[in-house]
């Protein structure tokens, strides 16, 4: 037989096995009718999934909504007790914090004071919810007066990296010490993983779980934020220290050093642009792995909304499904509150099918 041509007698049977695995034998449309869909539905969305921020605010005495990200507050540290409480409430098991500070300098003298902005929160919650996951943002950009997350050569207009990194231990222990369940390193510094956990370890903090930002890109969808937390930088941009949002394999190193520096659950930021991201690193870790919709894809969807250009609870659930499916295990988002009130109702489940 001659190469590359085929026998008549197994082109046949080919196309026999095709045509009996094809329409009209099978039809997709089966499984998506009403209530069946739901029986095969792969993605589960629950509260459980959820980490709700909030923005505690040292300076001011009643809540205060963020203009870039209509429908979120900074509240008072006298009001963020209640403000848990109610995420509690609504089935929500974790929260994570972030603090605007009372003073700021070029060493972020105030991200571990233990009666800083956070270190308070924490212990007012603490003491009034039981069984609510703190999260803490350990960063120390909300605290410089430079805006930037680590300590600033100035001459080099650079952010130094080593000498960041006690520093942002002695932010953890003071977290953990206040009551603090978990903390989450946000700054993409080298190393940072491995030096919280000395600083967390030598004062009998053994347990407290690192959730770290490792896979954090230079992104735009943080501009929201910037005003929330009132982190704007001064010059410069953080492209010298987050990822570049063209690649992808440094994202799996990134996570690989952190798993190996202690991490215990690793995070993806932004979520949505950031899909593939999250996949192949759930794919190639199997860690327990969080993406944060930030606010950015906050906004968006809020500003679309307003324009009464989409659906907003849709969009929300839609977003949330998609991160899910892409690898999450669990969303830090701002529309925790809202998305937990939407699953209550049984949102996804009672989507009318026709
Ligand atoms: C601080 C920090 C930022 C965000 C979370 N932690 C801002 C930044 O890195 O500039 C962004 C969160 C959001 O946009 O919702 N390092």
């Amino acid at each position: 037989m001659r190469a590359g041509i085929i026998p008549v007698k197994e082109l046949i049977s080919d196309a026999i096995a095709m045509v009996s695995t094809m329409f009209p034998k099978i039809r997709m449309r089966r499984l998506r009718q009403p209530g069946i869909r739901n029986l095969v539905a792969e993605t589960q969305l629950s509260p459980d999934d959820l980490i709700c921020p909030i923005f505690v605010d040292e300076t001011i005495e009643n809540s205060v909504e963020i203009g870039s990200m209509p429908g979120q507050y900074r509240v008072p540290l006298d009001a963020v007790a209640d403000e848990a409480k109610e995420i509690k409430d609504l089935g929500i098991p974790a929260i994570i914090l972030f603090g605007i500070p009372e003073t700021k300098d070029e060493g972020a003298m105030s991200a571990y004071d233990d009666d800083g902005v956070i270190q308070q929160a924490v212990r007012s919650i603490r003491s009034g919810t039981d069984g609510l996951v703190i999260v803490t943002d350990v960063c120390l950009c909300e605290y410089t007066t430079h805006g930037h997350c680590g300590i600033v050569d100035y001459a080099r207009e650079t952010v130094l990296n080593d000498p960041t990194l006690p520093i942002l231990g002695k932010v953890a222990v003071s977290h953990a010490r206040a009551g603090a369940d978990i903390v989450a390193p946000s700054g993409m510094m080298d190393g940072m993983v491995r030096a919280i956990r000395t600083a967390l370890d030598i004062d009998g903090f053994t347990d407290t779980p690192i959730m770290s930002y490792s896979a954090k890109y230079c992104s735009c969808f943080y501009g929201p934020f910037r005003e929330a937390a009132d982190s704007g930088y001064a010059f410069g941009d953080r492209g010298g220290y987050q990822m570049d949002p063209a690649n992808s394999d440094e994202a799996l190193r990134e996570v690989e050093l952190d798993i190996a520096e202690g991490a215990d659950i690793v995070m993806v930021k932004p979520a949505i642009p950031y899909l593939d991201i999250l996949y192949r690193i759930k794919t190639a870790y199997q860690m327990p792995t969080a993406a944060y919709q930030v606010s950015g894809e906050y906004a968006m969807i809020e500003a679309t909304a307003a324009m009464g250009w989409l659906d907003r609870d849709q969009a929300i659930y839609e977003s949330l499904l998609s991160i899910k499916r892409a690898g999450a295990d669990m969303i830090l988002t701002y529309f925790a509150k809202d998305a937990a009130r939407m699953l209550r109702e049984d949102f996804g489940a009672s989507t009318t099918t026709i």
